[in-house]
């Protein structure tokens, strides 16, 4: 996770692997924020524990690299101290905010939403199963994801 104690909020991104999606939108949020000269601190994980320890998928790291965001990230899974470690928690899809719902402990404070709730209620789309293009919309979708959270976070919608 980078920034420090003063960041304005502490955002998750969640996905189900925590290889492709979720350490892309950490990426792509840390450094559209940065970009904005907002601090805040960003991490992201898995609801599964399929990859824990493992780097990001290859193409998410090209696709990533191939638009100079930096993208450092060890696959982890979703843990109970997220819920009141994090001010909130994104989820990709809405088989992940199922299943984030359901392991929250009743302590939570994190707000816990779909991502793209903040702009137009669509899940990301799984690109694990799918073409180099799925990667590339998948950076695309981050990046508005990521405008329109923040957009949120300062007030402005
Ligand atoms: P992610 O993609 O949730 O975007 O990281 C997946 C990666 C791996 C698996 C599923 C989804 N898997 O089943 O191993």
């Amino acid at each position: 996770m980078s920034a420090s104690e003063t960041s304005i909020a502490k955002v998750l991104v969640v996905c189900l692997g925590n290889i492709c999606r979720s350490p892309m939108g950490e990426a792509v949020l840390s450094a559209t924020a940065k970009k904005r000269g907002l601090n805040i601190a960003v991490d992201s994980c898995g609801t599964a524990g399929y990859h824990v320890g493992e780097e990001p998928d290859d193409v998410t790291i090209t696709t990533c690299k191939k638009h100079k965001i930096p993208i450092n990230h060890r696959a982890r899974q979703l843990a109970r101290s997220d819920f009141t470690e994090f001010t909130h928690i994104l989820a990709s899809d809405s088989n992940n905010l199922r299943d984030i719902k359901r392991v929250a402990p009743d302590n939570a404070t994190a707000e816990i939403k779909l991502w793209g709730s903040y702009l137009d209620g669509k899940a990301i789309p799984d690109p694990w199963y799918g073409s180099l293009s799925g990667f590339e919309s998948t950076f695309e979708q981050c990046t508005a994801l990521s405008n329109a959270f923040l957009d949120q976070l300062e007030g402005k919608q």
